[in-house]
């Protein structure tokens, strides 16, 4: 029996060198440690042994048995090892190009506004940044739109249903930036109320208006607002500061002109048009042959602005101005529809460094 055993051994170590895969590996462990295997057989038939040998034949049939499934053990490890290198090699191939990487990259509005308020930070000018979503209050009231003004109409306002009763909404989406005037003249007269500071500063945001999308409207848009309060300022200083950031804006050649309009919120109101850039003048089919690009509209600060504001008007003059980037990055990127900007079409997004 022991001679028995003693080949199964041999045999079943050098049929293990032959095995090559799990399940090559499983029929060797059942044939050769299984149940019915030869060696777990003779486990069984020991009692056949003569009594005074079978302690030595069972101590052998045992180390055997150990002997094999630790050869088992590490055939198992093996093989694992193996199909591990095996993956990796596949998974990993260093000769294969790299895959590009694509950082993403700033929305066209966005740089817009990043170069229009790095112009006016370089001219001394401040960001302070005003809230979305509006009170009634701030959007028109405090500025001197009066309750029945076409602005407020259902038409053109994003009114916030807060649950309240009757039919009035005091809260609206921003229509424009100019409720930040009053966000900002309060914020720094409360710093000092008897003698409230200067002010020079920006507003960018998000605007809101329940408008027909067209290729010129949008119901979202962008605008920055400008504020400046102090005493002595006076319309000269308005028409300086826009001319110059034009300048800086467009071209140092660039010419200005001032148009005479109205804002309840400023008094006297103006439009500023800058000289085409695109045909310098000439006429051609962006300023629609007048040579002329209208880029935003501004006035003196009303007085009864200055007063909700916290600023005395009989001491404090200052003006103020809106303008619109998409508007702006449409005429300097040649762009026909304003649907574009929030559409998230990569093609068009992609367009821009
Ligand atoms: N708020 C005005 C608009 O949305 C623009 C403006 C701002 C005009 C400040 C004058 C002064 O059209």
């Amino acid at each position: 029996m022991l001679q028995q055993v003693e080949r199964v051994r041999e045999e079943a170590l050098a049929e293990l060198k032959q095995v090559r895969d799990t399940a090559g590996l499983e029929a060797w462990r059942v044939r050769y440690l299984g149940r019915k295997s030869t060696l777990m057989q003779a486990f069984s038939r020991i009692k056949e042994v003569p009594s005074e040998e079978r302690p030595a034949v069972g101590r052998r049939i045992n180390e055997i048995r150990d002997e094999l499934t630790q050869a088992y053990e590490a055939k198992r490890e093996a093989l694992q090892r193996e199909a591990l290198q095996q993956e990796l090699a596949k998974r990993l191939d260093v000769t294969l190009p790299g895959r590009p990487f694509s950082p993403g990259r700033v929305h066209p509005s966005t740089r817009t506004i990043r170069r229009i308020l790095q112009i006016f930070s370089e001219m001394g000018f401040q960001v302070f940044r005003s809230r979305e979503v509006e009170l009634d209050e701030y959007n028109f009231q405090l500025l001197n739109i009066p309750p029945h003004h076409p602005a407020r109409d259902m038409q053109d306002t994003f009114y916030v249903d807060t649950g309240s009763e009757g039919d009035t909404y005091p809260v609206v989406l921003r229509t424009h930036t100019s409720p930040g005037q009053i966000h900002a003249m309060r914020f720094y007269a409360s710093l000092n109320p008897d003698n409230p500071p200067p002010i020079r500063v920006v507003l960018p945001g998000m605007c809101f208006r329940y408008e027909q999308i067209t290729a010129r409207s949008e119901i979202q848009f962008t605008q920055i607002e400008g504020l400046v309060v102090g005493r002595h300022v006076r319309f000269s200083d308005l028409k300086g500061t826009l001319s110059d950031w034009a300048r800086r804006m467009f071209g140092p050649r660039v010419r200005t002109r001032f148009r005479a309009s109205h804002f309840p919120f400023t008094e006297p109101s103006a439009e500023m048009d800058v000289e085409c850039f695109l045909c310098g003048g000439e006429g051609c089919s962006v300023c629609k042959y007048t040579g002329w690009l209208e880029i935003l509209g501004c006035g003196m600060v009303h007085p009864t602005v200055l007063r909700n504001g916290g600023y005395d008007p009989e001491k404090y003059t200052g003006f103020a101005f809106g303008m619109g980037p998409e508007r702006i990055t449409m005429l300097l990127h040649h762009i026909q529809d304003i649907r574009y900007f929030w559409a998230n079409d990569l093609r068009f997004l992609q367009q821009f460094e």
